[in-house]
């Protein structure tokens, strides 16, 4: 096997994730999720979450390592994500990292959630194409993005204005009264409603910009359901949920296309845990199919967060020798998606 093998770590939210990547090839990939201790309270409680991973860190890459069949002295690197996140988790990840990274004496790359997000396509369907427009859609972020080179340059094209794709999901979620997180039940739901039922307003559809927003299709989501129940009526949660996404999945394939037209780019990469849903998936299929775009979408379960994502991008500047981030590296809430590795 060829090049450095690299650990990744990954706590920003609720998932504790360790991968072992070497080249592109994945080698493990462990993830312990904390969502159930979440799920009572609608939302990820950022205390809980950081307790979480502490708990869960070690036995995380220890799973890891016995996936792959190898011991720590192997590990030639060490990736984090250093951000963006929830302050309080993103340092449990660093420490550990900064803590194996110094015992082993290997370099420490900590590197940006979404970028990350982009490269784990790198391990299903090999070197991601100069450039590629990324659509990143997560439960904190809709983007798209322009990246010559992932492990270097990325270029921001738009973003939402207010509510991210996921955190849409999510909220709509608790409207139809279903668990958290919300993508996962939605696009069950969904799959047994009338995407037609019920016409949701798309945000920003025709403002010829690069950016979304989610809100008012969230508020009018709501206001339908309580209508609805305030004239006594069962509300029919597959339409909703069916109509809801259509509405999401309609404006970001449509914006994705345009950001490709717009910038002359052929390939199209969508990353995040929106990335998982199956209406984005298959409307992303037809439009790109329709305007001559090639698309690459990671399976479902590299889409969610995951360790194996920050060692594919630390693979990435590992395998290129690129230098490091020092052993004081800080661990940034709001890391902004052009920083690809802090350094
Ligand atoms: O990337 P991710 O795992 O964490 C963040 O970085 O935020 O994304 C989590 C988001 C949540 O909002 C969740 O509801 C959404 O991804 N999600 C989905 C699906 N699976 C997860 N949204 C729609 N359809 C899905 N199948
Ligand atoms: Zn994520």
């Amino acid at each position: 096997m060829i090049g450095p093998l690299v650990l990744g770590i990954e706590t920003s939210c609720d998932e504790t994730g360790a991968g072992l990547v070497r080249g592109h090839e994945l080698l493990a990939d462990a993830v312990a999720s904390s969502v159930d201790e979440h799920a009572r309270f609608g939302g990820v409680v950022p205390e809980v979450a950081s307790r979480a991973h502490l708990e869960a860190m070690t036995p995380s890459v220890d799973r890891a390592l016995a996936q792959a069949g190898v011991t720590l002295a192997d590990v030639d690197a060490i990736a984090v994500t250093a951000g963006p996140g929830l302050a309080g988790a993103l340092l449990v990840g660093v420490a550990a990292a900064k803590a194996y990274a110094l015992t082993l004496g290997k370099p420490l790359y900590g590197v940006n959630h979404l970028a990350a997000h982009v490269a784990v396509d790198q391990l299903e369907h090999g070197p991601l194409p100069a450039p590629v427009i990324a659509l990143l859609v997560s439960g904190g972020h809709s983007s798209l993005l322009l990246v010559p080179d992932v492990a270097g340059e990325v270029i921001s094209l738009g973003s939402t204005v207010d509510d991210a794709a996921g955190e849409a999901y999510d909220k709509v979620a608790r409207v139809l009264g279903l668990p958290f997180p919300g993508g996962p039940p939605i696009d069950q739901a969904a799959r047994s409603g009338d995407p037609a039922a019920i016409a949701f307003p798309r945000g920003k559809y025709h403002d010829g910009s690069l950016d979304f927003s989610f809100a008012g299709l969230k508020t009018a989501v709501a206001r339908w359901v309580e209508e609805r129940a305030a004239r006594g009526e069962p509300v029919p949660v597959a339409d909703v949920a069916a109509s809801f996404q259509e509405a999401v999945a309609d404006v970001l394939t449509r914006k994705a296309v345009a950001a490709c037209r717009q910038h002359g780019v052929d390939h199209l990469v969508i990353g995040g845990g929106v990335a998982a849903n199956s209406r984005l998936r298959a409307l992303a299929g037809e439009r790109c199919a329709a305007a001559g775009i090639r698309l690459r979408v990671p399976r479902p379960g590299l889409c969610t967060d995951n360790g194996a994502m920050v060692a594919a991008l630390g693979s990435e500047l590992a395998s290129r020798g690129l230098p490091g981030s020092p052993l004081d590296l800080p661990a940034d809430s709001s890391l902004p998606v052009t920083e690809v590795v802090v350094r």
